[in-house]
């Protein structure tokens, strides 16, 4: 972060923009005044915090990523964008570092005004005084509700001085989460950009893999590669699970020695300047496929490219879920892995014992993103400028009645796309899929090493 931020907005500032529609929003269901905190500093143990990462729809509507934050909109006659932060402070900055203080976070993320944190609880309830609602998402920083109901309160006992406290309370998420789920040009470049990263650091990882060396090994090099590039952080605890541990969904603890033979699955993905991509990868740690693991792969590619293909406006949410288990269950039972006719064994829900879970998410400040995948008990339909993940995938743990040699191979293969309007774009094909491209990519790293 600049020590001299600039006395304005940078020319592709996206934040004014955003908070002027939620205005707009507002002011078409009545005005009010909206109230958005960030998201409060965490302690992880005695004297040192988790890194700080601020809340989604705080950073969506301000850019601003100190903590202790709060914004407020005011939707009426003149529309007003007000920001609370920390004051300036010689001494807390010379341990905690730069803070923009109320006047030049005011100029350079584009509010009307700006006062310090610590002037909320007097100034709040006068901004609340004689507006006909609230606008805030109640319970998701507890310790931010109690201060902003107690402003509601402090405005309703100044009624004996005759100004109204809003009678009405609206659930902010309820605007903002169908906001972010169809990106703007800015949120897009950097989810093409976090796309590209995390590409890469799959790339490095299928070079950098070995029998004999463990997974931490690998999670440390997607790691680096991230952070090398500006990202900010993972978007999420990285998934690097080697022979059986490839079955375990949620898999992080990332300390087994892998094996000769074995699939590593890597389901890892950098967050950059608060957006997530996903990705995730299963290749050989040897660098060739065996017969099962070849047979597995190519059905969830199959899969994969069906999901992507149905991916487009005109079709809803759970169209690529549905081509994606469509591909599979007639592959579980072309493989010897279930019985029966597929039509049965999707309606009987009988394929989830090996794809158990679904086939994507939306995708964008939080890695499952904001935005309801049902409108009126209907799947929606997409639209351009969407972004999901695209995640099929197949879990074979031991059993009796499974065939022996396809016993503990866990495959998924996750992109990410944007919804175009006649299509969709992928914006994680630079890591590669394809057997041919994945045996080659690993052969070469192994030349190199
Ligand atoms: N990595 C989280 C997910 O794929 O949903
Ligand atoms: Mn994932
Ligand atoms: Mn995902």
């Amino acid at each position: 972060m600049t020590h001299f931020p600039p006395a304005a907005p940078a020319p592709d500032f996206p934040f004014r923009a955003r908070r002027e529609r939620l205005l707009a929003h507002m002011l078409a269901q009545g005005g009010g005044v909206a109230v958005v905190p960030t998201a409060p500093e965490r302690e992880r143990n005695r004297g040192t915090n988790y890194p700080y990462r601020p809340d989604s729809q705080f950073l969506y509507l301000s850019g601003f990523r100190e903590p202790e934050a709060v914004l407020v909109l005011v939707a009426g006659d003149r529309p007003r964008q007000f920001l609370f932060c920390r004051a300036r402070d010689k001494e807390q900055e010379i341990w905690t570092g730069y803070r923009h203080g109320p006047e030049a976070a005011a100029a350079r993320f584009g509010f009307d005004a700006a006062w310090p944190v610590d002037e909320l609880e007097r100034r709040l309830p006068e901004l609340l005084a004689d507006q006909p609602a609230l606008w805030t998402g109640l319970a998701a920083h507890p310790e931010w509700d109690r201060r902003v109901l107690a402003a509601l309160e402090r405005a309703r006992a100044n009624v004996r001085a005759g100004t109204q406290a809003p009678c009405t309370v609206h659930e902010i998420s309820a605007v903002l989460d169908e906001m972010r789920l169809v990106k703007d040009a800015a949120e897009i470049a950097l989810m093409r950009r976090a796309g590209e990263i995390s590409a890469a650091a799959h790339c490095q990882a299928m070079r950098a893999a070995r029998a004999g060396r463990f997974e931490y090994e690998i999670e440390a090099e997607l790691l680096r590669v991230f952070r090398a590039a500006g990202s900010q952080f993972p978007a999420y605890p990285s998934i690097v699970a080697s022979g059986p541990n490839a079955c375990v969904l949620h898999y992080v603890d990332n300390d087994r020695r892998m094996a000769d033979g074995e699939l590593l699955l890597i389901d890892a993905g950098c967050e950059l300047d608060g957006y997530a991509s996903d990705i995730t990868r299963t290749f050989p740690v040897n660098g060739r496929f065996s017969g099962p693991q070849r047979d597995l792969y190519q059905l969830v590619l199959a899969a994969n490219r069906a999901a992507h293909a149905a991916v487009r406006p005109g079709n809803d949410w759970n169209a690529p879920h549905e081509a994606a288990t469509a591909v599979l269950t007639r592959g579980f039972v072309d493989l010897g892995l279930l019985a029966g006719a597929a039509e049965d064994l999707i309606e009987t829900g009988a394929y989830r014992r090996f794809y158990m879970h679904r086939t994507g998410h939306w995708l964008g400040l939080d890695v499952h993103d904001a935005g309801a995948y049902k409108i009126g008990g209907k799947w929606r339909p997409f639209v351009p400028g969407m972004t999901l993940t695209i995640e099929p995938g197949c879990y074979i743990r031991p059993a009796d009645d499974v065939p022996e040699a396809f016993w503990n191979i866990g495959v998924r293969i996750e992109d990410n796309a944007l919804v175009t309007a006649s299509g969709c774009e992928c914006l994680t094909g630079g890591a590669p899929r394809e057997i041919g491209e994945i045996e080659a990519l690993i052969a070469a790293g192994r030349d190199g090493a």
